[in-house]
């Protein structure tokens, strides 16, 4: 459908003539296009097949919701702008991307694939060109060493919620350049040690809602960000993160299953900022539970089954500014936990879900409490309450004086 828009003429001297044919496309029916036609929108159009006479001047390219089963080498011919393209929700074959359907596409960047329900290993001819791969909602279970070999210049991977249970020891030879990798809400029980070490760019690494029992070993030292919400991680052994001395954020969230913290598992997180350990199955904490973390400002360590802390507890998290101490199962407090001496930073403290021995102990904190409340705040005071003794059960805590703290 593409036609000759305007055709200039230019005429130099009597010698040469140059006709310049400015071609200018329609947007191929049935589709929608958007800024001219350099974007072409045809999802939700019941098309089995990729539409013929693309745009040439296509930048994004939106297919979704097709029941498109093959793309092949003259879908995609001659579109040389086309950075994004969109194929998920569609019937695409295993063997469906000939040979060649992305070659005239160089500037493309994101490839969408997600919801392909033929997906249960990746397809063979991905385009080498692409940064941005998005494989959600598939059926993956093994990736394999071929499954990225080609792709080199993979900045980005979703994996999101596949199957994936294997991860072949060189199924990322080739990601050098790959920063992000979202395996969320796969079956992942373990990672072989040397599996994503090739990966030397990686900053995020999410592996959120799998059934991992250990932290994988050999992670590259390039990450930032490492994400284990929602598995089973059992035991953080000592120095078993020694290695990611660039880790800012590192979450092992809803963990029930994690229990024991060997002293000195977090050597080596020296630039860690945030550290997540909410609705844990921790039970205990040591003056060397956290040593190394001297730049951790954001601790959480809500809805443990902690149930005392020892006066050093956080002397190692010099940096500390917020604590969640919430839904635990503490019963006293020393002053020296949170001192300000040793943690001049701090500034706001959650200690409401816990159950309370409101005696001569806590005095201090009700004071504290009642009296100025900085440095650091308690958050919520309103909703803090006594378990003990039985006269105070029950009761909230604006609701007592401190002489009500009694022994
Ligand atoms: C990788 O590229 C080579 C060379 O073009 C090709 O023979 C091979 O089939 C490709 N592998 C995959 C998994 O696409
Ligand atoms: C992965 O892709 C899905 C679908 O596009 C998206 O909803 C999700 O936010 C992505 N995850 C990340 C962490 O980028
Ligand atoms: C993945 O895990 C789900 C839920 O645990 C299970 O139903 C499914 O069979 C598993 N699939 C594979 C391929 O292991
Ligand atoms: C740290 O790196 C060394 C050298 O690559 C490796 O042998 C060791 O297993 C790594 N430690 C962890 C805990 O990953
Ligand atoms: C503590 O925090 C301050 C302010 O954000 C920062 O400049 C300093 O580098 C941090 N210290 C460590 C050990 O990370
Ligand atoms: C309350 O706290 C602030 C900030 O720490 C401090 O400057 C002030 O002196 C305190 N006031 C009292 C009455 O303790």
């Amino acid at each position: 459908m593409a036609s000759v828009g305007a055709v200039a003429v230019l005429v130099c001297g009597l010698v040469c003539v140059a006709v310049v044919a400015v071609s200018q496309s329609d947007c191929p029916r049935p589709c929608h296009c958007w800024k001219g036609t350099t974007q072409v929108y045809c999802n939700r159009l019941d098309l089995s097949s990729v539409p013929a006479d693309l745009p040439t001047d296509a930048e994004v390219l939106d297919l979704r919701y097709n029941a498109i089963t093959t793309v092949s080498r003259h879908d995609f011919a001659g579109l040389h702008s086309l950075r994004s393209v969109d194929l998920s929700l569609n019937q695409l074959k295993i063997t469906g991307i000939q040979p060649g359907a992305f070659d005239d596409a160089a500037s493309l960047r994101t490839l969408d694939l997600s919801q392909n329900k033929n997906f249960n290993v990746l397809p063979p001819n991905l385009p080498p060109q692409v940064t941005h791969l998005f494989f959600v909602s598939n059926k993956v279970v093994h990736i394999t060493a071929k499954s990225l070999v080609n792709l080199t210049e993979l900045v980005y991977i979703n994996f999101s919620s596949n199957q994936v249970s294997i991860i072949d020891s060189d199924a990322f030879a080739n990601q050098q350049k790959l920063e992000e990798l979202h395996v969320e809400s796969n079956n992942l029980t373990y990672i072989q040690p040397s599996a994503l070490k090739p990966a030397s760019a990686l900053k995020t690494a999410n592996f959120k809602n799998n059934h991992l029992t250990h932290v994988p070993l050999d992670l590259p030292v390039s990450l930032n960000n490492l994400d284990f919400t929602a598995n089973q991680i059992r035991h953080l052994p000592s120095k078993v993160f020694s290695n990611l001395t660039d880790l800012q954020t590192l979450v092992l969230f809803q963990q029930p299953s994690l229990v024991t913290i060997s002293d000195g598992a977090f050597l080596g997180l020296g630039k860690l900022q945030v550290l997540d350990l909410t609705s844990t199955g921790i039970d205990r904490i040591t003056g060397s539970t956290f040593t190394g973390l001297g730049g951790v400002w954001k601790l959480f360590l809500s809805c443990t089954r902690v149930s005392s802390l020892p006066a050093g507890a956080f002397q190692e998290t010099k940096n500390l500014t917020t604590l969640y101490l919430d839904g635990n199962l503490l019963t006293t407090l020393e002053p020296a936990v949170l001192d300000t001496r040793i943690l001049p930073r701090l500034s706001n403290v959650v200690l409401s879900g816990n159950p309370w021995t409101c005696d001569c102990h806590l005095r201090w904190l009700k004071e504290h409490i009642d009296n100025n409340n900085t440095a650091p705040t308690v958050e919520t005071p309103d909703i803090m309450t006594c378990e003990q003794p039985p006269s105070l059960k029950g009761r909230f805590w604006r609701t007592l004086t401190s002489d009500d703290f009694v022994c």
